[in-house]
């Protein structure tokens, strides 16, 4: 259209034309920068779009590949009873008979052994994968994750204890090679022996926060189960994770609840009790070696354990943790006052001295009691007072209850 009318409109003059081209290439260019920015914005529009494509095709792969997911045929779980040298293997499921089966080819043949527990096309009971054997629920709990806050300083009097804990259980995990130099297998186990109250599971709290090992603890009566043959399992998967998690330390406390003499006249319940008990002893020297993996064992009650389980090569240090001095009262006062806000007038050495015979726990309840003792009283700071009276509240109420109960530590 502009060329028809650049043709039937001529100018006259040739400035005028030169005036009217100027003119008409000026619109041109406007308009072509009108239209180069139109086009930058198309294209930037069609990026977007694009982009837009892609993201909605993955989440279209996605949701297809979770519809599959979803649809998939559950698979039986079973267990291999025997590879067949034409690369077949025997299984068995719940479902009764075991079964001649082909495996999957994403299944590498090395997984595929005697005992080893797999999933089953539910149609043709074939292979589809090896799953990790399981553990019970008791036994994956026992691992500790989360660190307890006790540090080394948190406990009062017993430096040699701690120095003899750490040489038996973590310098063999640590530093194996001083063992290898000497040419002695390093210790398996210690055995914490004293009253109750003394500090043996605050020490192997400690050794759990401070230690670079894995720690594993599990508490004897949680071994002590309904049927028989389930403690004995649980001990070995507790000491097949303590394996697999190398190096580790086991920790258990409460070992009497287990660990009871054998005797003779036995209730069936004793009797699959001394089974787990077995079951312990086998895993302390038996055909697995124990590796990188070491024992802490917790008792109040060293007087009915088992010679078994204290002959040498199981537990082999034993550990004892005395009722503390004054010297060690002094130092669990400390520790326990050192949140207190205490009046001037407290004197630590006067009240480790009153509370003659006290235990760590005795201290720890002292302490509390004074605090609860203060607050009755509408005070926020305690006083020498309170502590005295907490004493001899805290002492002789033990005493008491020791009279009627008899003595416990022999
Ligand atoms: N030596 C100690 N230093 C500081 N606190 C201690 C000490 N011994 C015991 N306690 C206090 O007493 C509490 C109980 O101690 P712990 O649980 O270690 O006793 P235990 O020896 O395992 O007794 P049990 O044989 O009855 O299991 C601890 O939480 C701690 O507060
Ligand atoms: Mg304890």
């Amino acid at each position: 259209m502009g060329c028809t009318k650049l043709e039937t409109e001529q100018p006259e003059q040739p400035s005028q034309l030169y005036e009217e081209i100027q003119r008409r290439l000026s619109v041109l260019e406007e308009r072509n920068l009108e239209l180069v920015e139109e086009a930058r914005r198309v294209e930037g529009e069609k990026r977007f779009v694009e982009g837009e494509l892609i993201r909605l095709q993955k989440e279209l792969k996605r949701l297809k590949a979770e519809l599959e997911r979803l649809k998939a045929p559950p698979l039986i779980i079973g267990q291999i009873k025997d590879v067949l040298a034409d690369g077949r293997v025997v299984v068995k499921s719940s479902t009764g008979p075991d079964f001649v089966v082909n495996t999957s080819d994403y299944v590498s043949p090395e997984l595929l052994e005697a005992g080893a527990r797999v999933a089953l096309n539910k149609q043709t009971l074939a292979v589809m994968g090896v799953l990790p054997p399981s553990l019970d629920p008791i036994v994956i709990g026992a691992e500790i994750i989360e660190k307890p806050e006790t540090m080394y300083d948190d406990i009062g009097g017993l430096q040699e204890q701690i120095v003899e804990i750490r040489e038996a259980v973590e310098d063999p995990l640590l530093r194996p090679e001083l063992y290898k130099r000497v040419g002695i297998d390093p210790p398996k186990g210690v055995l914490l022996v004293g009253p109750p109250g003394t500090g043996k599971t605050l020490l192997a709290k400690a050794v759990a926060k401070q230690t670079n090992a894995t720690f594993i603890r599990f508490v004897g009566s949680e071994l002590v189960q309904k049927y028989i043959g389930e403690g004995a399992r649980l001990v070995r998967e507790l000491f097949d994770l303590a394996r697999q998690k190398a190096p580790s330390i086991v920790f258990i406390d409460e070992l009497d609840s287990v660990g009871a003499k054998r005797l003779e006249l036995a209730t069936s319940g004793d009797r699959e009790v001394q089974r787990t008990l077995m079951q312990i002893l086998a895993e302390l020297d038996g055909f697995n070696p124990l590796g990188d993996v070491k024992i802490i064992g917790a008792t109040n009650r060293p007087d009915i354990l088992d010679e078994a389980l204290l002959r040498p090569g199981r537990f082999d240090r034993i550990i004892e943790i005395p009722i503390p001095s004054f010297d060690a009262r002094v130092e669990i006062f400390r520790i326990h006052t050192r949140r207190m806000n205490l009046d001037e007038s407290a004197n630590i050495d006067e009240l480790a001295s009153k509370a003659d015979g006290a235990t760590g726990a005795d201290i720890k309840a002292i302490c509390t009691e004074a605090g609860m003792f203060a607050i009755r009283d509408g005070r926020d700071v305690v006083a020498m007072s309170d502590l005295e009276r907490a004493i001899s509240k805290v002492l002789d109420d033990g005493d008491q209850k020791a009279l009627e109960s008899g003595p416990m530590f022999a």
